[in-house]
Parts: structure tokens; sequence; C-alpha cells
């Protein structure tokens, strides 16, 4: 039984702030029981839901030396849906409202000390994994660890590590000295082709030079990261590491966003139902979100981290033409204040054809999937993209930008060949994203059956863990040898 370790800093359905939870929540689920025993290590977070918190018990606790202090380590544990799940517990690292806070600098020291726990926790559940599985910047320092704190000692020795990048955005970047200090690694690993970048240390890129593999969550966006524009700095290295840089592209939880099942919509459907039940759908949302009441009307939906990756300012500059035409929008997300406050003046300005909805529901960002004919995200860059996936399997057809996960999932519509699955354009600019989003308008009101077929193809689509799963383990039996 080889067995792999999991070192996230989200997993669903314990905490949650973007697709890296959904990910990490049912990656595991998915790899092959007969052969790996995977489980994952997550920080307990104060701000988790009171029900989260009492699936789990203690387990132990040591004192760990870190950042020149002598820090309580606890260990719960919990199982979900038959995966191992181990919980660093600490409150004076985790006690924030939110999982994650605005102050960098505390948060590198937060997930040092969190990478550091990760690891000393191992000899205590006496878990010796065969690879450290890091997710982003939080887990970085995983693998530098590995290679110098816990390198000596028979127990650490052959351990393995991957990272995967899921957002290059965000890299856990602070002065070198602060951090070095933190963190108690010596002089030699702050030079420019370790942890060092542009006169900082930078975590996530102690986890790409250290990690044995790096994986990116699909392959356009392995290629793109190798590039300037979308390299965030870390091209360079990232060109270095090709070799070792493979993109796997995301599934989703397929018994969770099901709609034959799906307990959060009112209409179950499947792609011989979708053409009644979708509708009814939409009349229901119509009439809870106080828009004009026509099943017919195209619906728009958008549910989303409201920020600059997702392209909101494109659909800033046209919201008054696209609002001139025979559609209606519902937008689900919160974020950057100036996009909230960008659809909260659309949804008064157009009160029957825009929907704001600025907060955080899983249920009603079920009901949009379900009722919805056609998703937007118009994304600067996706490294994958979850939302899509999930419109897809709704019957609810992507308009996006080909970029990232978005260009590797969703297939142009051709209207020649009756192929596709969505719309998209390519350049970053408002009046293309406008020209896609009214072509899709055109074959909606005009082509009503080659659009069911779109969703037919949509909805046909395969994008359950199955496949990239298999890609993981590959890559895991690969490295183990
Ligand atoms: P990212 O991880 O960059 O935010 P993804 O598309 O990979 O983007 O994943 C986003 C996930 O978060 C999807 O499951 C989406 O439905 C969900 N989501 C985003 N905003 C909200 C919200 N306000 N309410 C409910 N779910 C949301
Ligand atoms: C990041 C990316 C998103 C991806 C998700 C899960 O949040 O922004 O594109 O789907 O991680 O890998």
């Amino acid at each position: 039984m080889k067995k792999i370790l999991f070192v996230a800093s989200e997993a669903v359905p314990f905490i949650k702030t973007g697709g890296l939870a959904d990910v990490v929540g049912s990656l595991p689920k998915s790899i092959d029981k007969r052969y790996f025993d995977v489980r994952v290590v997550l920080p307990k977070y104060a701000c988790m839901r009171q029900e989260i918190k009492d699936k789990m018990h203690y387990r132990d606790h040591f004192y760990m030396d870190f950042n020149w202090k002598n820090d309580y380590v606890g260990i719960c544990e919990a199982e979900e849906d038959g995966v191992h799940y181990y919980f660093i517990d600490n409150e004076y690292y985790f006690n924030g409202q939110k999982p994650y806070s605005d102050d960098p600098r505390w948060e590198v020291e937060r997930f040092a000390f969190f990478s550091k726990a990760a690891l000393s926790i191992l000899p205590v559940i006496d878990f010796k994994p065969d690879i450290i599985h890091c997710h982003d910047w939080q887990t970085g320092l995983v693998p530098v660890y590995l290679k110098e704190r816990f390198r000596d000692g028979e127990f650490f020795r052959d351990m393995k590590s991957v990272i995967t990048i899921h957002n290059l955005k965000f890299q856990g970047k602070w002065d070198t000295k602060t951090v070095k200090n933190i963190t108690g690694l010596p002089e030699y690993y702050f030079s420019s082709d370790k942890l060092e970048a542009y006169k900082d240390a930078n975590l996530l890129k102690g986890g790409i030079v250290y990690a044995d593999a790096v994986t990116t969550v699909s392959e356009t966006y392995a290629k793109e990261i190798q590039t300037k524009f979308y390299g965030e700095g870390l091209d360079g290295l990232l060109r270095a590491r090709t070799h070792d840089l493979r993109g796997i592209v995301n599934g989703i939880d397929y018994k969770v966003y099901d709609p034959a099942t799906d307990e959060c919509i009112p209409n179950h459907f499947t792609a011989e139902t979708f053409r009644k039940e979708k509708a009814k759908n939409k009349k229901k949302l119509q009439e809870e979100l106080n828009l004009e009441v026509n099943p017919k009307k195209m619906m728009i939906g958008l549910v989303s981290r409201l920020t600059d990756q997702k392209g909101l300012d494109l659909v800033a500059y046209v919201m008054d033409e696209l609002c001139h035409d025979g559609i209606q929008l519902v937008v689900l997300g919160t974020g950057e204040e100036r996009y909230e406050n960008m659809f909260r003046f659309y949804d008064w300005k157009y009160k029957d054809k825009v929907s704001a909805n600025i907060y955080y529901s899983e249920p009603l960002s079920h009901k949009i999937y379900a009722a919805c004919d056609a998703f937007l995200m118009p994304s600067l860059f996706e490294p994958c993209g979850l939302s899509q996936l999930i419109s897809l399997r709704y019957g609810t057809v992507p308009i996006v930008r080909e970029t990232g996960g978005l260009k590797d999932t969703v297939e142009p519509y051709n209207e020649y060949e009756s192929k596709g699955t969505g719309f998209s354009f390519a350049n970053y600019n408002a009046h293309e994203m406008l020209a896609a989003i009214r072509y899709a308008e055109r074959i909606y009101y005009d082509k009503k059956r080659e659009w069911n077929k779109i969703v037919d193809r949509a909805m046909a689509m395969d994008y359950s863990w199955n496949a990239s799963a298999r890609k993981y383990q590959e890559m895991y039996d690969w490295l183990i040898g």
C-alpha cells in the first residue's frame, strides 16, 4: 500500500474559500483505495462551523520549537467518506474570524508554523507517507523543511514531495530577514536559486525549487505560467523545471454536483429532462430573486470570487449595453468592494433584469447553476476553474475567455460542424466578450434546437475525477519508483 499525505489550507466540507477546497476535498476520495492510503492534514481553524468541529476528536499533542518559542501542536482527527483527516490545533495561529487574514507577514508566520507542524506530527501519529502532496504557497515550506530539518533520521529520509500550484498569483512573500527568523532556516536557503525572489523570501518558490515534482491544474495553465505574462515573476524558474512540471485538469465531485439528486434545487433533471425542468428552476429563481418572471428569458449566471482574476472589469465596462439586451443576469459572489458595489448599482438600475447577491451561499450557487441558461466566466487567467465544470454538468452553457482550464474544458460552439459545449473569446477585450455573449443570445433565441444540442453535448462531458485521479496515481507511482 502506497501512502500519500495531502497538506493544504482548506478542504470541503471542513472549510472553503475557493476551488482549492473543492479539489482537496474530492481528489483524495477518488484515488484508488486498493493501492493508496491517502490522508489529509489541515489547520483547525476556530472559524470552522461547530458541526464540523463536532466531527473531530482529540488524538494527541506535543510542543514544537518554532519562531523562538515552544508552541503547542494539538492533533485532532476525523473520518469523512473513507478519508482520514488530521487537524493541527493551535489557537494562537488559527483563531481568526476567517481562515486567512489580510496581513501578509502574519500569513507567512502562520503557514510556516502549519508546514513545520504537518511534518512534526507524522512520527506521533505513526504515519510514514511515501509522498507528501502540497497545495499552493501555504504549504510551500513543506518540501523545504523536508530537505533540511527532517532529512536526518530514518523516518523522513525517503519521503518525496509534490507541489500543486492552484494559483501562481499568491506566493507568500515577506522580507528575507524576518522569514529567516520565523522559519529558523539557515542563510543557505535564502539565495536567488532557492527561496529568495526579487529580494523577498518566497514560500511558493521554495516549494517549487525543492519539490520532487510540480503540477498545476490544467495543461494550458502549465504552459502559460512558463511565459512572462502569466508567470508572476516565476516563469524563469518554471521553465527551468519544465520537465518536472505537468498539468492535470481538475474534476468535480459528481455526487455533490448532480442535477438528478441535488437537494438544493427545486426540480431535479437529467440530460433527458432538462428542457422542461431547467425552465421550472429558472421560474422559481426569478420569483425568489424578484426578477421578471418569464421562463423564456435567457438567464446568465455568474458565481465567483469578485476579483481582478475573474475578468470583472470587462463585465463592468459593458454592463449597460448588456442590460439593454433581452437577458437576465444573476450574480453571486464576494470580494473587492468596487465589484461588489458595481453589481449592487446595476441591480438597483435594472431591477427586474439584474440580481446581485453579495454573499457566500452554497445552496444559492446550486440553484443558479440549475436555473441559468448560460454561465459567464471571462477570466483574465484561470488555472483550472470549477464553475464552468459545474455549469457543464448542469446543462448551463459556459461563455468563457480562452485561458487556462477554461480553454481546456470548454469547446467553442461551431455552427457549421454542430460541435462545441460553450462560447468563447480569445482577447481580454470587453467588446470581444460582448460579441461572444450576443452570439450565444442569437443561438438561444433564434435556433433553439441548436442551443439544446449544445446543452446535450455539455451534459455528456465527463469532468468527474475518474480520468484525472488516474493521472495523479501514475505520477505517484512514477515518483515512488
Ligand atoms: P476559484 O478557486 O479561483 O475561486 P473555481 O472556479 O476553481 O475558482 O472555484 C470556485 C468555487 O467556489 C466554485 O465551486 C463556486 O461555485 C464557488 N463559489 C465562489 N463564490 C461563491 C459564493 N459567493 N457562494 C457560493 N459558492 C461560491
Ligand atoms: C484556484 C484557481 C482555480 C482552480 C482552483 C482549484 O483557486 O483560481 O482556477 O480551479 O484553484 O484548483
